[in-house]
């Protein structure tokens, strides 16, 4: 699927209540800064679910795959999550999304 990032920064207005991507801070939701290759429920100073938690225990990195999954229904793949939002309709939103987040990470 092609990533369009600027079309991403669009998707992301629906994280940004909740998530800053482009620093490392914390805010209703973990920072996104550096996302990529994180392993779950590790971002330093944030209070995660014993749900993501556990994911990040179990070996669940986010990447492409991962992330794609989560942000399709969150509470299907992370059962318990505190995430309160329902995901993404669109396959391609996600890609994009994936890809704005992209540019935050190594
Ligand atoms: C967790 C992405 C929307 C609140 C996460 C994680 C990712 C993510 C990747 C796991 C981070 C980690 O393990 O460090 C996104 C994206 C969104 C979005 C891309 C938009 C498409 C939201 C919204 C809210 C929110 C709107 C608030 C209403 C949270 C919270 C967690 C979280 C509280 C921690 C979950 C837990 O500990 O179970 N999000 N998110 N997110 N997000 Fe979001």
């Amino acid at each position: 699927q092609a990533q369009d990032a600027a079309a991403g920064e669009k998707v992301f207005a629906k994280c940004k209540v909740c998530h800053i991507a482009d620093k490392d801070q914390n805010k209703v939701g973990p920072s996104l800064n550096g996302v990529i290759g994180r392993t779950a429920g590790t971002h330093p100073g944030f209070t995660y679910s014993a749900a993501m938690i556990a994911a990040g225990k179990s070996g669940v990195k986010w990447d492409e795959p991962t992330l794609t999954t989560y942000l399709h229904d969150p509470k299907a793949m992370v059962k318990g999550t505190k995430m309160a939002f329902p995901g993404l309709k669109s396959d391609q939103d996600i890609a994009n999304v994936i890809a704005y987040l992209k540019q935050f990470s190594k």
